[in-house]
């Protein structure tokens, strides 16, 4: 007998499928089996689409009657853009359901209204697995910010740039396409000031599959210093800007351009990494990938708000003291404070080494 990871391996792989497209909402994947045959698969399109269980049910091939479920999410048992998932699979008569993850929206009683209607469920099937595609709906709803991804391509010796600013290229081409599939993931990408002054980076997403969607660009840049001609300017793109010397001349043109700038309140015109997550929360971003540099990744670290990191190593030693590292802020006193890597994954792409971990949560940081 094929086994429920088995099956929920299927649903996990299709619900990746969701990429960026279906933020702020989660990615969801969903087979419906019987007999051991898959009778229909569906996954969360886009935002505002239907479920996954809905694309599921209405793609099935068989009549499903006493058919078994298996979705990555609880289903929802409310009226949102689409009617409630839970109707439809009582109507279709599905036996059971097999979800790997509990919604945390409080709002959502899927299993309760299931078993209220006499279907059979079963949870916590192929959980960690389900819990990577679906991480950044998890910190988004339960934490009210976005999910923060540190992203940086780093010389053996740690260094993210030479001592005259130069990034480019540290790593492969091929391990630069994996980093592009990873921007494809995030609602929005972000970097410092400096990056744009010396790399002058696009940020756009350029393996165009059908229906992909360009994460919103965001700059961290404290006194407005880049120029109005840079590749960033101009449409999808957030400027965060220090309220003190607020250039509004130079603004004006960067909004003209379609870029939309936002000043804040600062103590000495450094801008909070709070303060920038409640900014983009309130965009509706739920998931962020910091590009760089050190100093904009600094400030995340030391507030206590990097999640994830992925470090991507080629094989070189930049050396150099004023050479920037991956997180250039305050850093922490000692490795007793040091943030802790979990989950840690380590391979190799080309001649570079991906070195993947989450962070512990509840990190002293100074
Ligand atoms: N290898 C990689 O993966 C990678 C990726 C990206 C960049 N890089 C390299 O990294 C270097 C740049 O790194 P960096 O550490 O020097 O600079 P950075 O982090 O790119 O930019 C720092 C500047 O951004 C602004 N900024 C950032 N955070 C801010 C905050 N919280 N509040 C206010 N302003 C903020 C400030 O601009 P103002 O001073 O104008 O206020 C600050 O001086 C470049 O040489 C680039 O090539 C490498």
């Amino acid at each position: 007998m094929i086994s429920d990871s088995y099956f929920m391996s299927k649903a996990v792989e299709l619900g990746r499928k969701g990429m960026n497209r279906t933020s702020p909402n989660p990615r969801v994947g969903c087979v419906i089996v019987k007999d051991g045959k898959i009778l229909g698969k569906g996954y969360h399109r886009y935002f505002g689409g239907e479920h996954a269980e809905i694309n599921a049910i209405e793609n099935a091939s068989e009549d499903l009657t006493g058919s078994v479920m298996y979705v990555t999410l609880e289903p929802c048992s409310h009226q949102g853009k689409t009617p409630p998932c839970v109707e439809r699979i009582i109507k279709a008569n599905i036996g059971k359901v097999v979800f790997a993850l509990s919604d945390p929206d409080p709002g959502i009683e899927g299993e309760k209204r299931l078993k209220g209607a006499g279907v059979d469920v079963k949870t916590g099937v192929l959980e960690e697995a389900a819990r990577e595609i679906t991480a950044d709906y998890l910190i988004y709803k339960t934490k009210k910010r976005p999910m923060v991804t540190l992203k940086s391509a780093l010389s053996w010796d740690g260094k993210i740039a030479s001592f005259t600013g130069k990034s480019q290229w540290i790593t492969g081409p091929q391990a630069r396409e994996f980093a592009m599939k990873m921007r494809g993931e995030h609602s929005a990408v972000m970097v410092g000031a400096r990056t744009v002054l010396n790399d002058d980076p696009a940020l756009t997403y350029r393996l165009k599959e059908p229906g992909a969607r360009d994460p919103l660009r965001v700059i961290l840049d404290g006194n407005l210093s880049i120029p109005e001609e840079s590749q960033i300017i101009g449409k999808n793109t957030l400027i965060i800007a220090a309220d003190g010397d607020f250039k509004e001349d130079k603004a004006k043109i960067m909004e003209d351009k379609g870029a939309r700038v936002i000043r804040v309140e600062t103590d000495k015109g450094v801008i909070t990494a709070h303060k920038v997550l409640e900014i983009l929360y309130s965009h509706d971003i739920s998931s962020v990938m910091i590009e760089g540099g050190g100093q904009t990744a600094g400030i995340f670290l030391d507030e206590g708000f990097i999640d994830r990191v992925v470090f991507i190593h080629g094989p070189c030693l930049m050396g150099g003291r004023e050479a920037p590292t991956a997180c250039d802020a305050k850093g922490a006193s000692g490795p007793e404070k040091a943030a802790k890597l979990i989950n840690k994954k380590y391979f190799e792409i080309g001649e570079d080494l991906i070195m993947q971990a989450e962070v512990e949560e509840k990190c002293s940081r100074v």
